[in-house]
């Protein structure tokens, strides 16, 4: 048994979800709360909800909830509010977004329809291809102190925050001075600093008000180093980057296999046809740029080059999104895996996976919710890794490289769990089986 080392506090209370966009992905995480909640349907996909782990021996045959070993909210605990760039409430958004079944949101129109989202600190030329009206007004300055006060109206009526950015993906940004420090930064915010994207006006908002935030697209927010150094100072968890759904959740799931049996492989080609807003905004080539980046690291590591020049020294790698309406959110993704074994003989591999990209996210939004809550609870602050198992593109300490396996990353969550509840970490050794004496 491992010394108990964190004091957790107890997840009492209503736990307050603010989510920045209110389209597809969080109008389908919303409505399935809310169904969850009337008992219409089990959390499928939620590790938070219907996960379990082991725990001590394989020969004690012990498995436990996940809520069992740590306290965590449960789906009738979760308080929401939204921002967004459009007026319409969560029911109105929904039925735009096409993603869940008409029958299925009338059995929650009411609570649907009385969320209605906050205006949104907006600036099209990070976001191209939107145009919303339901926006704040004023200097950088100005909108992080509107942010900071919405979010602090929202404490009032709850006993915990969180905030998840599920809004659409900026244009691709490197960081440069102004994200380099929190001094550097405010400075920039000060003199409406044109360069400072809307998403990190709300990352430092809830990083000043002491709010969790996980990032769920791929653009640059609490990954700038201003923001990991002000989730220092203030103590505050932060997580990113960009859901792990659709082709990527397929491509970790895969290619460890094809990696642990030292199969080569000289080429993955990667194409998908999508039509949700999402799809739009990444028909614009700079918000592309951001998605493509985080799509691209996933086989760098698990399929090193360095490690393995004669299995994918010449691994190439292509991605393409293509924006086609008639699919609204039922994505249809191809992949070509052009591999060789033995000899070099070559194979092929190929996958079509019909997915629904939103049903895929909504429970990574709760787990995200759940879990960021869970480490503010446990005092963990800064750069929460061992929440890379939801992340395409997993945030890491600076030399530290992101582990994309998706196998290992559900080994580092759990034990991260054991690790906290003071359990045993399990490390699948099990030498213990077959010791005599
Ligand atoms: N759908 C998935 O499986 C998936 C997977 C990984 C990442 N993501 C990312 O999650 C995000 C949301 O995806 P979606 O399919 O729900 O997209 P969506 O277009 O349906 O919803 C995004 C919402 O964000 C709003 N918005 C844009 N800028 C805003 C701002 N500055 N403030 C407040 N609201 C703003 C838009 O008006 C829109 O309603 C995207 O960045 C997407 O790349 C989605």
């Amino acid at each position: 048994m491992t010394k108990k080392k964190y004091d957790i506090k107890p997840a009492h209370g209503k736990l307050g979800v603010m989510l920045v966009g209110l389209g597809a992905v969080t109008t389908t995480f919303i409505a399935g709360v809310e169904i969850i909640r009337k008992g219409l349907k089990k959390p499928v996909g939620c590790q938070a909800w219907m996960g379990t782990a082991r725990l001590g021996s394989r020969m004690e045959n012990r498995f436990v909830k996940l809520g069992d070993l740590v306290p965590l909210s449960g789906p009738e605990d979760m308080v929401f509010a939204a921002w967004d760039i459009f007026p319409d409430n969560a029911y109105e958004a929904a039925l735009k977004a096409g993603v869940l079944r008409h029958d299925d949101l009338l059995q929650v129109k009411e609570e649907l329809s009385a969320l209605k989202p906050l205006k949104g600190a907006f600036d099209r030329d990070f976001v191209k291809n939107l145009d919303g009206n339901h926006v704040k007004p004023g200097t950088r300055r100005q909108l992080t102190e509107a942010l900071r006060a919405d979010i602090r109206e929202f404490k009032k009526s709850v006993d915990r925050v969180v905030v998840v950015w599920a809004a659409s993906t900026e244009v691709y940004c490197e960081p440069t001075g102004i994200h380099g420090s929190i001094d550097a930064f405010e400075k920039a915010l000060d003199a409406d600093d044109r360069n400072i994207s809307p998403s990190l006006l709300y990352a430092y908002a809830a990083l000043m008000e002491n709010v969790p935030f996980a990032n769920g697209a791929p653009n640059l927010t609490v990954d700038a180093p201003v923001m990991v150094e002000l989730a220092q100072k203030n103590r505050v968890p932060i997580s990113g980057k960009d859901f792990k759904t659709g082709q990527t959740l397929m491509k970790t799931i895969i290619a460890p296999g094809i990696k642990n049996r030292l199969l080569g492989i000289s080429g993955w080609f990667s194409t998908n046809i999508l039509g949700n807003r999402d799809g739009e905004v990444l028909d614009d080539p700079e918000s592309f740029k951001s998605k493509e980046v985080s799509k691209a690291g996933v086989l760098d590591t698990i399929c090193s080059k360095e490690t393995f020049p004669e299995l994918y020294g010449d691994l190439y790698h292509k991605i393409r999104i293509n924006y086609y309406p008639p699919r609204g959110d039922s994505k249809e993704g191809w992949d070509n895996i052009d591999i060789f074994g033995w000899l070099d003989y070559p194979m092929q591999i190929k996958i079509n996976f019909l997915c629904r990209d939103s049903i895929l996210a909504a429970p990574i939004v709760a787990d995200l919710a759940v879990f960021m809550d869970l480490a503010a609870r446990a005092g963990f602050k800064g750069i929460q890794e061992w929440l890379s198992f939801f992340y395409k593109s997993p945030q890491t300490a600076e030399g530290v490289y992101a582990e994309h396996d998706l196998h290992i990353q559900k080994i580092k969550f759990k034990n991260t769990l054991r690790h906290m509840a003071g359990e045993e970490l399990i490390t699948h050794l099990g030498l213990e089986y077959y010791e005599t004496e």
